[in-house]
């Protein structure tokens, strides 16, 4: 696909449903009691996905004029399915899911998925379950495909060795049927499972401040959700964000993105760099069953480099690459550190944002836990190459926007394109 210079962006637009939230809407309405309404579910392969998996252990998936509804199949009580689940390309199901079958006493599920999955460690999540009393066999001890054999579960106090809001949620989600389980991170990550478990009547708690939090869950009997409302996905509107910001005399109005203050990191690393963004954004700390919403309202603007330190990561982790790419156009070296886990992600996206932005112009540096940009102002254009990756793909299409000779965006074909109308968004606010 390829994407030319653009002229000024201007006009509203609703970006896709937030991926992360749709997952866990359709895995805790999995393990409900009662009927779940889910408005406004994420289409696109990685969350279809998770529906065919949840249909697969049991639970009833209909799909309603107004969105889905989902017959649960209760805590305890998923099915074990005669075939392997195929997790496609999604790495939120793969972490998951897990943390709900470990504790299916007597059951084993084999879990498997695309060539990109079958790469990414599933040790993380393995030994805390393990340490609980289930048993997970993994390909060579940590890759997909792999079993989980579940068991009766015992509360483990455990302190996550990466800041992972996948494996914070796989702990938590089999901490439910334990009398405790304590999950303590070293930096906040997105907290949309302990919403959500709290606001399908789990006990959660959590304490802490900025620095880090304890959450501790357990002694549920049922989950009841009733209905859900999908906001806006903030990693999504990322992209038209920096498009907004890098186009010049752009100005567009992205409406209800989900604005939890553990995914606004690239607000607030945009703020820094002096983009005009404005947003009604929750305060740092927040926590509760609800998550905010706020239209976003960005326009294009000179902006100055930053630097994104380890404590910052995981509130900003998908939209690191969109960093390297503003730093392309912004006066000085923008620098990201302690982000060695974006080498885990659907392509090393160290190595893949670094060598895609350099074939266009750029003039970047990987480091081995980060990149350092130097911004020259502009971005001559070419090809650049996803490598399968959802999101480099959409990094080419807004470097194409911004950049002087447009972007050919090859490599797309295993992509799951989790903002598949993208082109038409764009198409509809270029004035
Ligand atoms: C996600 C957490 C992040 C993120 C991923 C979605 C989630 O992964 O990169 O796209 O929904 O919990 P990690 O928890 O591995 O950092």
């Amino acid at each position: 696909m390829r994407f030319d210079p653009s002229g000024p962006l201007r006009g509203r637009v609703t970006v896709p449903a937030d991926k992360s939230i749709s997952h866990r809407a359709a895995i805790v309405a999995a393990m409900a009691s009662e009927p779940v309404r889910i408005r406004g579910y994420l289409d696109a392969a990685d969350t279809r996905s998770t529906l065919a998996a949840v249909a697969q252990l049991g639970a009833i998936v209909e799909r309603r004029d107004h969105g889905l509804v989902i017959r649960g199949c209760g805590l305890r009580n998923a099915m074990a399915p005669g075939a392997p689940i195929d997790v496609g390309n999604a790495g939120t199901l793969m972490r998951l899911l897990p943390g709900w079958l470990a504790f299916q006493k007597g059951s084993s599920f084999e879990l498997d998925g695309d060539d990109s999955i079958r790469r990414r460690p599933v040790d993380r999540i393995a030994e805390p379950l393990e340490r609980m009393g289930a048993r997970i066999d993994a390909h060579e001890g940590r890759f997909p495909p792999f079993t989980v054999h579940g068991a009766r579960l015992t509360g483990i106090d455990y302190e996550l060795p990466v800041a992972s809001a996948q494996v914070k949620s796989c702990v938590l989600l089999a901490g439910l049927v334990t009398d405790a389980t304590t999950v303590g991170e070293p930096v906040p990550s997105r907290d949309h499972t302990e919403r959500m478990l709290s606001a399908a009547g789990a006990p959660i708690e959590r304490v802490g401040d900025g620095c880090g939090f304890r959450t501790t869950v357990g002694n549920t009997d049922e989950l009841e959700l009733g209905e859900i409302q999908v906001p806006g996905d903030p990693s999504s509107a990322a992209f038209l964000i920096a498009a907004g910001v890098l186009v010049d005399d752009s100005r567009l109005v992205l409406e209800r993105v989900g604005v939890n203050w553990t995914r606004a990191g690239f607000l607030r690393i945009l703020e820094r760099m002096g983009a005009i963004v404005l947003a009604d954004l929750e305060s740092p700390g927040s926590f509760g069953p609800v998550e905010p919403v706020a239209d976003i309202d960005v326009r294009n603007a000179p902006i100055e480099a930053t630097t994104v330190e380890a404590e910052e990561v995981p509130l900003a982790i998908d939209e690191l690459p969109l960093v390297a790419l503003l730093g392309c156009f912004a006066e000085g070296d923008t620098v990201v550190r302690g982000a060695a886990e974006l080498r885990v992600k659907e392509s090393d996206r160290i190595a893949t944002v670094v060598d895609g932005l350099r074939g266009l112009g750029a003039e970047i540096e990987a480091l081995p836990d980060g990149f350092v940009v130097t911004g020259t102002g502009r971005l001559r254009g070419g090809r650049l190459d996803a490598h399968g990756d959802h999101r480099l793909a959409l990094l080419g299409a807004v470097a194409g926007l911004a950049s002087e000779e447009g972007v050919e965006v090859v490599g797309m074909e295993a992509a799951d394109v989790s903002y598949p109308g993208f082109a038409r968004d764009v198409a509809s606010v270029v004035g």
